[in-house]
């Protein structure tokens, strides 16, 4: 989703910002632009449609585009086409320059109002009447800080903005509300960006925005006014991001490293959580003893491949810890009334902690009387963990792949600490946590194991060469692998794929069964294995092709149109965690062979924002 950088120095910023904006490329985006004030007082531009290294180009031809002061821009489209015009900044009238992340929802009504006043529109944006409202509080007030703060107490929506005027050369003011928006702090210049890693070469301080906070930056100093216009002082926090951490190395795609990285995600993620066989108390901070024994169901929010993981987690903690769960997809729970249970922990699961739906979900929760919330999240210094009462974090690395794989295993991890804690105090016995630790120690090794089958799969994925449509099965806690497995598929290799809990089969989709539509079904050895048999053959009788993932203890045999491949056998407790693997490299195999961009799927964006 849209990045913002922008900055303002004592000597030209153009590199810094553009820097920036490569290091944002993993949120998605289909336009970049960026706009500085240079020494003559005038603010110059340039946008281009697709990659930033195409804004390089051009901006490294134009001797003249240089400034010490500027806003640059990563646009992923909402209002309006992918195009040169609607791309950022928009500029008013030669004197206001803006960017912005998010969505302004009353934007026809500000239009309508703004042409009455003789503003005239050049792009199909929503955006672009933030710009005009800026100028036009720019007549009415002393400044540019006191226009902005008039500007957003008239904007109805979510917005991250950074805007420039030739009117003020010393000063970058911003805003933020509902939108990510990081302030780094320099040695006589400072910038600010959409997230750290933007940054991360610069500087290790930074101050987060927090929700309708307006500031205005000059070189050496940092104002911050809050959503009452009150003065005040934000925390200066020292990130521990290193910059290597999003480097891609010998890997052809963030994805695979991604994939090929979780032996140590899951590694990390544990670390410092378990002593012996058992869970440590103070792995979710010193608050969370006494909120945990008054909790007895969860509700676990959270969208996309995340939402997956909160699925796997019901079936752990009802069949484990004994601790009733529902799980919703954000976007859905945030818009519907709920019967609020006493007592019961809301949490959330997000890569990036900045997902609009998921953090509105938890206001919301909020708001209707839920009274404690837990966030898994993989980013520290995100929204998602300051919203939160309890912050679980799995120590995945930065996630750049837009398709989220060493995130989702690593919340599985967390999530299985999230049963353990709650399962202490409820039906899980010693001897079963002391499994359950013995087999979370294990993993890093397994998965390790499970990569190996890379080679296999390779081969397989020709098979998918010509395929339009794909069906995953799966029962009990590998349906919601086989959903992620279907939706890495089609989000990277644009192959229509569907997930089925195997027993729902014969209740519509086996018409869907033909030689043209490759069935994938992952077979741990658990007690559900022979209903799943039934249903393999189910489809082989249609003439479907299969391919199965299975424990070997299963006796799954290869024949003709069923490919078996054999999984090393795990206890069926971490099975979910290593059938994931073999499904995420098919994933990224099939799209290899069709030539899309894995990292950066079409129409997607890694960090979505926007409602
Ligand atoms: O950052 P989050 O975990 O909140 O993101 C949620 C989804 O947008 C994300 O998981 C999405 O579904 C991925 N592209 C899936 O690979």
């Amino acid at each position: 989703m849209c990045g913002i950088t922008a900055g303002i120095s004592t000597s030209d910023v153009t590199g810094t910002l553009l820097e920036g904006l490569k290091r944002l490329e993993y949120r998605g985006y289909d336009s970049a632009g960026l706009a500085l004030l240079n020494d003559k007082g005038e603010i110059l531009r340039k946008r281009s449609t697709g990659r930033v290294a195409t804004l390089e180009e051009e901006v490294s031809k134009d001797k003249e585009l240089r400034g010490n002061v500027g806003i640059a821009h990563t646009r992923w489209a909402t209002h309006g086409k992918p195009t040169e015009n609607n791309a950022h900044p928009h500029i008013c009238n030669e004197t206001v320059g803006l960017v912005h992340n998010g969505i302004i929802e009353n934007h026809e009504s500000l239009r309508a109002s703004q042409e009455k006043l003789g503003y005239r529109f050049t792009s199909n944006t929503d955006t672009e009447v933030i710009v005009h409202q800026v100028h036009h509080n720019l007549e009415l007030y002393d400044d540019l800080f006191s226009a902005l703060q008039q500007t957003v107490k008239e904007l109805e929506g979510a917005y991250s903005l950074a805007v420039i005027s030739n009117l003020e050369p010393g000063n970058l003011v911003v805003a933020r509300q509902g939108s990510p928006l990081v302030i780094g702090l320099c040695e006589g210049e400072n910038y600010i960006a959409s997230d750290v890693s933007a940054l991360i070469s610069k500087t290790r301080n930074f101050i987060f925005l927090e929700e309708g906070d307006v500031a205005r930056i000059t070189v050496d100093d940092v104002d911050i006014v809050d959503v009452n216009g009150n003065y005040v002082e934000r925390k200066v926090h020292q990130s521990k991001l290193s910059s290597d951490s999003v480097e891609l190395g010998e890997y052809r795609h963030y994805m695979l490293k991604e994939i090929y990285e979780q032996p140590t995600a899951v590694s990390d993620t544990l670390e410092g959580r378990l002593s012996g066989n058992h869970l440590l108390a103070a792995t979710f901070g010193h608050e969370a003893d006494e909120i945990f024994n008054t909790i007895n169901s969860v509700q676990i929010i959270a969208c996309g491949t995340s939402y997956h993981a909160g699925l796997v987690a019901k079936y752990w903690l009802e069949g484990l810890a004994g601790v009733a769960a529902s799980v919703e997809v954000a976007s859905e729970f945030r818009y519907r009334s709920h019967v609020v249970p006493e007592n019961c922990l809301v949490i959330t699961i997000s890569q990036s902690g900045e997902t609009a739906d998921t953090l509105a979900a938890l206001k919301y929760a909020k708001e209707i009387g839920f009274k404690h919330s837990l966030c898994i999240c993989n980013v520290a210094e995100s929204s998602l963990t300051r919203e939160s009462d309890m912050v679980l974090l799995t120590h995945a690395g930065p996630e750049i792949g837009v398709a989220s794989t060493k995130a989702f295993t690593t919340q599985l991890i967390a999530l299985m600490q999230v049963v353990i804690a709650l399962g202490q105090r409820n039906a899980l016995t010693n001897e079963l946590e002391e499994r359950i630790v013995r087999e979370l120690r294990s993993l890093p090794v397994k998965i390790s194991e499970a990569l190996e089958l890379d080679a296999k799969i390779t081969k397989i994925a020709e098979k998918f060469a010509n395929k339009k449509h794909a069906l995953f099965l799966g029962r009990g806690t590998h349906y919601p692998i086989a959903m992620e497995g279907a939706l890495k598929l089609k989000e990277i290799s644009y192959i229509h794929a569907e997930a089925y809990p195997a027993g729902e089969l014969k209740h519509g989709p086996l018409a869907l069964i033909d030689e043209e539509v490759p069935v994938i079904a992952v077979a741990p050895n658990n007690e559900l294995l022979e209903k799943l048999k039934s249903n393999i053959q189910e489809v082989r009788a249609r003439g479907g092709e299969l391919i199965v993932f299975a424990d070997p203890g299963t006796g799954c045999k290869q024949e003709d149109g069923l490919t078996v491949i054999e999984v090393a056998p795990v206890d069926d407790i971490i099975a979910p965690i290593i059938f994931t693997i073999p499904l995420q490299l098919l994933a990224y195999r099939v799209a290899l062979i069709k030539g899309t961009d894995v990292d950066k799927p079409r129409n997607l964006a890694k960090s979505v924002t926007v409602e």
